[in-house]
């Protein structure tokens, strides 16, 4: 029951109708008996400043940040966590004497990815070069690994991508493009990542970047689209007979590490999935 005690955390974003994230959170707050409740907030861009503002006057414990406002919320912010300034951008928010951003969302799939293999020293290809490519990258390489390959179909942005993870943190990345290179480079890769729209509903047909021929048995191959849980790559690699990491557990991870964040308490990650099963059936 919600009373004079119970603690506000929620969601900003543009949309937010479609948002998985209060599932998550509300079923934890109940197997966990704490007193919260998540409630997603609709909030145009020009409204952001005073959403912040906002949410600090209401003594709002903490927020998730969704798109478009992930880059411009860092302005509101008094503090930034380490790989929240390194990525330049901000998922998680949390309401102290400071108001604190922090990025969960490269650490959910690295997590996603470890239910399957450690990261450390691993040759990783990341399809894409977007906002989501730049979370995972970073925190792929803060977590060890060993090369990251950025396979993009505009080279000049995977180009960019790469130079500040190598002036950031001297860390052995190669960009290229969508071609016979990527064949090359899938060779002896331990994990594949799509951090690609294509194949998400409903474009559910749309080829993918990478196909079976071009994957190994030992290859991991992780899409970050949840919406539908099988994607094309997904099927490719199932056909390789490749290990395969759904989307659903980056959702589950991100918001596992956002709950750490607000709460001090890590929930468990069956509650999380039995709800996201439940409402995505
Ligand atoms: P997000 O913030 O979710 O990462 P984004 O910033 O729009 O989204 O990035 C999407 C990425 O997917 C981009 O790297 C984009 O490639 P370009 O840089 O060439 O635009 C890539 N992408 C989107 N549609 C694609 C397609 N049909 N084929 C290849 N790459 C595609």
């Amino acid at each position: 029951m919600i009373t004079g005690k119970t603690k506000l955390l929620g969601l900003i974003g543009d949309p937010v109708k479609h948002t998985l994230s209060p599932y998550m959170h509300n079923a934890a707050f109940e197997s966990l008996n704490l007193d919260y409740v998540y409630v997603p907030f609709h909030v145009k861009k020009n409204e952001l400043k005073a959403a912040i503002k906002g949410a600090s006057s209401l003594e709002i414990k903490g927020l998730n940040v969704t798109i478009p406002h992930k880059t411009e919320v860092m302005k509101y912010l008094d503090v930034l966590d380490g790989t929240a300034e390194l990525i330049g951008a901000v998922n998680t928010i949390k309401f102290d004497e400071k108001i604190k951003g922090y990025n969960t969302d490269g650490l959910g799939a690295v997590r996603a990815i470890e239910e399957t293999s450690t990261v450390r020293g691993k040759k990783i290809v990341i399809l894409g070069a977007g906002g989501a490519s730049r979370a995972i990258s970073f925190q792929i390489i803060l977590s060890g690994a060993g090369r990251v390959i950025i396979a993009n179909r505009t080279l000049e942005k995977g180009f960019l991508l790469k130079k500040n993870l190598v002036e950031k943190l001297d860390a052995d990345v190669e960009a290229i493009d969508i071609g016979e290179k990527l064949n090359d480079e899938l060779k002896d890769a331990d994990i594949l990542i799509n951090t690609t729209p294509i194949g998400m509903y409903p474009n559910i047909h749309q080829k993918p970047l990478v196909t079976s021929e071009m994957m190994h048995e030992n290859l991991i191959v992780n899409d970050i689209i949840y919406n539908p849980l099988h994607t094309g790559i997904l099927r490719e690699a199932i056909k390789a007979n490749a290990k395969t990491v759904t989307g659903v557990k980056m959702l589950i991870y991100q918001g596992i590490e956002s709950f750490k964040i607000w709460t001090g308490v890590e929930p468990s990650v069956d509650v999380f999935n039995e709800a996201l099963v439940k409402v995505l059936k």
